[in-house]
């Protein structure tokens, strides 16, 4: 049997072991190794440092386990896999903003069991194992309920690549004149955290990866959250929302005549 409160420990101990190194190592001003998908989706070198890093705890205490990392992509098959995005907010890292996470996940059977999502510069460690609730500090987390679509405030951001992002300025126009505002932090894992902590309301995107979303979808659920796609799909990269049942749905509807398989350039 796996213990998945085992697996969450040991996920938290890595973030936060990532976190130290990203924290002790980051230069003022850090320097773009690559870029990725467009020349807007950089990679410095303590992104690949750090998921290394996390690569190598990982394979030590448990070398049979499968992992996805945003830098390194697939390795290894299992019941277990981890899913990591050793610097979620990349951009936010390389201007030293204050809003960029370490992302851990661990899936057992495909279902993922433990989140743990460390919003470094801020010392913030959000953690969540399904069924046991949503944890920050010592303090079990409730997302907001009961809040109408225009006195919702709802994080977003926004993919890379310029087709997409015409796409999105589209949805943003769409929505912005229908809620109580905008925010846009700039990582996707620390956004669905704010949702599970009551600091946004709800939160939508188009283009977040699986490792952007994996950890900090489990907290924002277990904090009460729902998450998801357009017509009962999964979190997705074409569509991801995620609020309280009720908003949840009133974003949903809101955003489903923009679907985009209808309206992709
Ligand atoms: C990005 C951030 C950003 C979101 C993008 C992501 P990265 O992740 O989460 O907030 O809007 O969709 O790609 O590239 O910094 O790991």
């Amino acid at each position: 049997m796996t213990d998945v409160r085992l697996l969450g420990r040991l996920a938290e101990e890595i973030s936060r072991e990532a976190g130290e190194m990203l924290l002790a190592k980051r230069p003022a001003r850090p320097e773009i190794l690559a870029t990725k998908s467009s020349p807007t989706d950089v990679v410095t070198a303590l992104d690949r440092a750090a998921e290394e890093l996390i690569r190598d705890r990982i394979r030590r205490a448990r070398p049979y386990d499968a992992i996805l990392g945003e830098e390194g992509g697939a390795t290894g098959e299992g019941r277990v896999r981890w899913i990591v995005d050793p610097i979620d907010g990349t951009v936010n890292f390389l201007y030293g903003l204050p809003e960029w996470a370490v992302s851990v996940a661990v899936e057992v059977d495909g279902e993922v069991v433990a989140g743990v999502v460390n919003v470094v510069p801020r010392g913030e460690v959000f953690t969540a194992v399904r069924g046991g609730g949503a944890w920050l500090a010592g303090e079990r987390l409730r997302c907001t309920v009961g809040v109408p679509l225009d006195r919702a405030l709802i994080a977003t951001g926004f993919g890379y690549g310029a087709g997409r992002r015409a796409v999105q300025a589209r949805v943003l126009a769409h929505v912005l004149p229908r809620v109580r505002d905008i925010r846009r932090g700039g990582s996707a894992a620390s956004d669905l955290c704010s949702v599970a902590a009551g600091r946004v309301d709800g939160y939508y995107e188009r283009g977040p990866q699986y490792w952007d979303h994996a950890a900090g979808g489990l907290v924002a659920v277990e904090a009460g959250a729902r998450i998801g796609g357009l017509a009962g799909r999964p979190p997705n990269p074409d569509l991801t929302i995620c609020a309280a049942p009720g908003l949840f749905e009133e974003l949903h509807d809101l955003l489903a005549p923009l679907d985009p398989e209808r309206d992709d350039p």
